[in-house]
């Protein structure tokens, strides 16, 4: 049997790493196969050079090449990583995935989230998408970032969220307010899960 296929989404700093290895944990725990694993993903260079990018290491200009390389990042993830797992029986719990390229590409860049649906026509589709829903108030204040960067900050992630939003409404997220202790966002996170799994 196939496994499930279950990806967390949200801004920056919503908890999706830390709510991700507590369903990790979870899984684990109760002798269910499960893997963690992220986007953009380590594993390939790729997602190396988009890791590079992000930190300033690595020089891309144009948006467009950035959603494409998040878009090519992605199928060879699906191809080396999640697919694998699934076919195997594992289930996969997913930092980030299409959603995001498609909230961050649209509300930075202004790339056209039709454009990026069509190049994203072919990968697969989650189980269930996870929306953490936090405020970019709270975003800034679990960074550490630099005081002067912080309305543009805010003003870029609240158009992020904006556009999840948005989404979460059309792909039907199981949306959770992420502005609370870890443990209680991970109750709602079970809710989902235990449906999901039969638990
Ligand atoms: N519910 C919570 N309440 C308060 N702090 C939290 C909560 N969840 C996570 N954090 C803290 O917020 C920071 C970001 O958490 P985490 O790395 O899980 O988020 P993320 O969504 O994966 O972030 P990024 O977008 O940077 O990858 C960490 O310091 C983490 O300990
Ligand atoms: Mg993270």
């Amino acid at each position: 049997m196939e496994g499930k296929f279950v990806v967390f989404e949200g801004i920056d700093k919503s908890g999706k790493e830390t709510q991700a290895k507590m369903l990790y944990d979870y899984l684990h725990n109760k002798g269910i196969p499960v893997i963690y694993t992220e986007e953009p993903n380590p594993k390939n260079a790729i997602g190396r050079l988009i890791k590079m990018w992000l930190v300033g290491k690595a020089t891309v200009t144009s948006p467009e090449s950035i959603t494409l390389l998040y878009t090519a990042d992605r199928y060879e993830h699906l191809k080396k990583v999640v697919n694998p797992a699934l076919n195997v029986g594992k289930n996969v719990i997913c930092d980030r995935y299409f959603y995001s390229t498609v909230a961050y590409e649209s509300a930075i860049f202004g790339m056209d989230k039709e454009w990026i649906r069509t190049l994203n026509k072919n990968v697969r589709k989650p189980d269930v998408v996870i929306f953490i829903d936090i405020d970019p108030e709270i975003s800034l204040k679990r960074q550490r970032a630099a005081p002067n960067d912080r309305l543009e900050k805010v003003d870029l992630l609240q158009k992020v969220r904006k556009v999840y939003t948005e989404i979460a409404g059309e792909e039907k997220f199981f949306v959770v307010k992420g502005d609370r202790p870890k443990e209680d966002v991970f109750k709602d996170v079970k809710l989902v899960v235990d449906r999901l799994f039969e638990i």
